[in-house]
């Protein structure tokens, strides 16, 4: 009898199924996580030094975060925004709108980052339409820089990589330069470089005519997209200023630096004589519980809006009962555990490890960042700041390596490696001193490890 044996059907699979074949990067199936540890299937255990991509504010599997959630399921799962109010909501936008303080009275919910910035653009857009300046269109964003993965705001993201799709296809914005201060590309010291930066604002805003310009936005401190850089007090007046003289809106990403990353809760407490007219904030809000992202409006724009058109735009999930209550555990927890002040007593503790790291480690090119948001950048030369050849995927070695010493780092190769290559060191407020030196020693020996392949192969002298 003939037995015919036909081979398993290729079907399913998880999200990498999606990704570049070309990518080398290890993804270990996680099957169990709690506080700052995550462990994969054959047992291994990783520090997960970066909260996924800087959404972990609070570790993983959080007693109060898991309570609030199941508190929140078996009470009210689900009621649609257009259809009835929910107490969740109520609570967490006033509680939000009292953390941004003035200028942020209204709060709008969406499910996460993309969806948030997606909503302030439209916000943005109908609020002109609705006001009588319809000519306002154009945005302005930073390159490099990074909004989100819907086709509205992958279009503005400042990453020329992925413009032959979009072309034609979505609407994109106007780049101009981003604060870049390591390797400051326009003007000779990092303060001119900034403030050319700003110049180039205003240069372009007048190129395009100020009354066709609706919005500048940009990530306060830089995102994947630019490594977690910091802007001078004086780049950031100078953008509000320029805003402000233009009458163009000016649009804060805080996906990233919202939730207490960067110290206080929005890093736009940084810069009080820079406040933004709008924010979206997302990633650290449901801390990896639960999906939310928001959008932060003065009242007199979203009242003034409501009498005239309304801005009804909904999404199924916004608002959503359990993802408002997950938030609302996350702001409890931040305030119960007094962790901004220990997220900023941790980041100082960081840097100074991280410094004393770039000393030893010749791989380390740059070490910048904020609060409990770190960016190390590694390069070929120190002295010369020269950049590993992008086609040897650096920020996806030294992954693997990390992943090697029981390490999860984030870094994605942005803008074809143009910028730089570097990781990102972003650990839960919550984190101990002891978890913090455990990431240090184990990103020391990642960086060991990978700078012995580089010697071995010649890109490292
Ligand atoms: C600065 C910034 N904006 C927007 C987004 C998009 O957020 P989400 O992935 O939640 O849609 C991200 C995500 O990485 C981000 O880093």
């Amino acid at each position: 009898m003939q037995v015919s044996v036909s081979a398993p059907l290729d079907i399913g699979g998880t999200q990498d199924r999606f990704y570049a074949r070309a990518s080398s990067v290890r993804l270990p199936m996680i099957v169990r996580a709690s506080g700052i540890r995550m462990w994969d299937e054959a047992g291994n255990a990783y520090l997960d030094a970066s909260g996924g991509p800087m959404v972990s504010c609070l570790g993983h599997c959080h007693p109060r975060l898991v309570a609030a959630m199941a508190r929140q399921a078996a009470t009210l799962d689900y009621a649609f925004s257009l259809v009835a109010r929910n107490p969740r909501n109520l609570e967490l936008a006033g509680r939000l709108a009292g953390l941004a303080g003035p200028g942020f009275e209204r709060v709008a919910f969406t499910s996460g980052g993309s969806e948030a910035m997606e909503r302030a653009l439209q916000f943005a857009r109908q609020h002109a339409v609705a006001t009588g300046a319809a000519s306002r269109r154009a945005i302005i964003v930073l390159e490099p820089s990074y909004h989100g993965g819907t086709i509205a705001t992958s279009a503005i993201g400042g990453d020329q990589s992925g413009s032959a799709f979009h072309d034609g296809f979505a609407v994109t914005a106007h780049a101009v330069p981003a604060p870049m201060p390591y390797r400051p590309s326009l003007g000779p010291s990092a303060a001119d470089h900034e403030l050319e930066c700003a110049r180039r604002l205003e240069a372009r805003i007048r190129e395009l005519g100020p009354e066709r310009v609706l919005a500048f936005v940009m990530e306060p401190v830089g995102g994947v997209s630019r490594g977690a850089n910091v802007p001078s007090p004086g780049y950031m007046r100078a953008v509000r200023e320029i805003c402000s003289r233009h009458g163009v809106l000016l649009v804060f990403d805080e996906i990233v630096t919202g939730t207490g990353r960067t110290g206080p809760f929005f890093a736009m407490e940084h810069w009080p004589d820079a406040r933004p007219d709008l924010v979206v904030l997302a990633k650290g809000l449901g801390a990896g519980h639960a999906p939310i992202g928001a959008l932060l409006a003065p009242a007199a724009m979203v009242d003034r809006l409501a009498d005239a058109s309304g801005f009804e735009l909904a999404f199924s999930y916004n608002a959503n009962p359990i993802a408002c209550a997950v938030a609302l555990a996350v702001l409890d927890e931040i305030e119960a555990g007094e962790l901004l002040q220990a997220g900023r007593v941790r980041g100082a503790e960081l840097e100074a490890g991280l410094r004393a790291l770039q000393e030893r480690s010749p791989l380390v090119g740059d070490v910048r960042g904020i609060g409990l948001y770190w960016a190390v950048e590694i390069v070929a030369d120190r002295a010369s700041k020269a950049m590993l050849p992008a086609d040897a995927r650096p920020t996806e070695a030294l992954r693997n390596h990390a992943l090697a010493n029981g390490l999860m780092v984030y870094a994605r190769p942005t803008s074809g490696g143009r910028y730089g290559h570097w990781v990102t060191i972003a650990p839960p407020l919550n984190a101990t001193e002891a978890e913090c030196r455990e990431i240090l020693d184990r990103l020391e020996r990642s960086l060991a490890a990978y700078e012995r392949v580089l010697r071995a192969d010649g890109l490292i002298r």
